[in-house]
């Protein structure tokens, strides 16, 4: 370092706590040295957040909030804005990449047990993370005023109306009008640009300053805070920075971009699962889809609402798909007072707890191909036995890691 930054970083120091900071969250943070592959996902969100952000801030520079200017501003951005394709490809396969991402990180917490104590604060502020993030997403969609994307919404805040009693009320409240509009349009672009964007920001402040204050889990579950040397630093734990940033994410995020530029460059529409054709329509309240179904992310909770086909106590179907689904979404939330095993990896637990991780995976993916097609009967019953398993994945929980028998976890990070 030479005289003069050190002299610049002793002035910025004494004012502003940077080197301290950068010490306590970087470079004397002690992460156990076992991460693996799993662990390069939350960083790979963090990537896509930021690119999400900044390639939205570029877009909505040229993108018109109005019925009438929306979908020929997204031509506009398209054809006539400088590298403007590339603007829109990237925040429409980031937002992709931001689910896909979030997928697994959540499905590493769930195998490594991250969610036991002493991290339950960590993951509720994921799940807030993953709510929010649909809400992004979905308010997102509509905004290039595309048939398809003007449809789901129709659908999703009609669903509103389902509520018993103030349901009608409160779709015509979300949609400040009778049917998805303009008005519409104008309030889900100020939250999909300006709150949600702040709340995800904060969000994951919060959430990895939580991280830090009880320290990373790992794929064994093991403290690694119970073995420290003379100084208090863990043993099996390596410094955050350089070994982790430069040695193990750096190479994740540069494979990551690999493929994302693949995709994005290649294959932005995906097949018509990250851009669906009937968006390349404008907004048509006259004329339906042929097949209304939201994008591949939201496919499996889809599956779940329409799964119920039945009223109860009197309360209309729709009701009760609703509540599946919205139930569906916040059960993770949970899982930290659900799992009664004394064991957190996936690794230590017993038969049971494997079982219903595989078969709680494989139901998932079924939801989400189901959700993508046309609801039959057959179709309907697969997915009635899927959202079925869905919840006794996490019903059952406190049964099955109770009763199994799970292997000693080793007192050390094994070499
Ligand atoms: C915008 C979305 C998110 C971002 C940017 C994010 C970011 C991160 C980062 C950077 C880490 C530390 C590195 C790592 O362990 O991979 C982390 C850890 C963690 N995240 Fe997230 N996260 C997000 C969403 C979620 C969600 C939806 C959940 C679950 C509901 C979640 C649960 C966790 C848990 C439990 C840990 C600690 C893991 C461990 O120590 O084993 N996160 N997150």
């Amino acid at each position: 370092m030479s005289a003069a930054f050190k002299n610049f970083m002793d002035w910025i120091d004494a004012r502003l706590p940077v080197t301290e900071t950068f010490e306590k969250h970087m470079s004397k943070y002690y992460a156990p040295k076992n991460f693996n592959f799993w662990y390069f996902f939350g960083v790979l969100a963090t990537v896509v957040l930021v690119s999400q952000l900044f390639t939205g801030i570029w877009l909505t520079m040229s993108y018109v909030p109005t019925a009438e200017g929306a979908f020929a501003s997204v031509e506009y951005i398209m054809r006539d804005v400088d590298y403007g394709w590339m603007l829109r490809y990237m925040h429409s396969t980031g937002a992709s990449a931001f689910f896909f991402v979030v997928y697994l990180h959540m499905f590493r917490g769930m195998a490594y047990g991250s969610y036991q104590k002493p991290r339950e604060l960590i993951w509720l502020l994921g799940m807030l993370l993953f709510v929010a993030l649909m809400a992004e997403g979905f308010f997102g969609y509509l905004l290039p005023w595309g048939n398809l994307a003007y449809w789901a919404g129709q659908v999703i805040v009609s669903l509103a109306g389902a509520i018993p009693f103030v349901g009608e009320d409160l779709a015509v409240w979300v949609r400040g009008d009778f049917n998805i509009s303009g008005i519409t349009l104008n309030r889900f672009f100020a939250l999909h640009v300006v709150l949600l964007p702040l709340v995800l920001i904060v969000l994951v402040f919060l959430h990895i300053l939580a991280l830090h204050e009880v320290g990373s889990n790992n794929p064994d579950g093991v403290d690694i805070k119970k073995h420290l040397d003379e100084d208090g630093t863990p043993l099996d734990g390596i410094p955050f920075h350089p070994y982790y940033t430069i040695g193990h994410d750096l190479p994740a995020i540069v494979a990551f971009l690999f493929f994302f530029c693949i995709v994005m460059f290649f294959y932005p529409e995906g097949g018509g699962y990250l851009i669906e054709r009937p968006n390349y329509e404008p907004a048509n309240p006259l004329k339906t889809p042929e097949l209304i179904v939201p994008v591949w992310y939201y496919t499996p909770f889809y599956s779940m609402l329409r799964a119920v086909t039945f009223p109860l106590f009197g309360v209309d179907a729709k009701f009760w798909g609703l509540v599946v689904m919205a139930g569906a979404i916040v059960i993770p939330a949970v899982l930290p007072w659900l799992d009664r095993s004394p064991v957190k990896s996936i690794r230590y637990k017993g038969l049971g707890s494997k079982i219903f991780l595989a078969v709680f995976i494989v139901a998932f993916f079924i939801l989400g191909y189901l959700g993508t097609k046309h609801p039959t009967a057959e179709r309907t019953l697969i997915a009635q036995i899927c959202t079925a398993i869905y919840f006794g994945y996490f019903l059952l929980m406190p049964w099955y890691t109770q009763v199994e028998k799970t292997k000693p976890v080793p007192e050390r990070v094994p070499s």
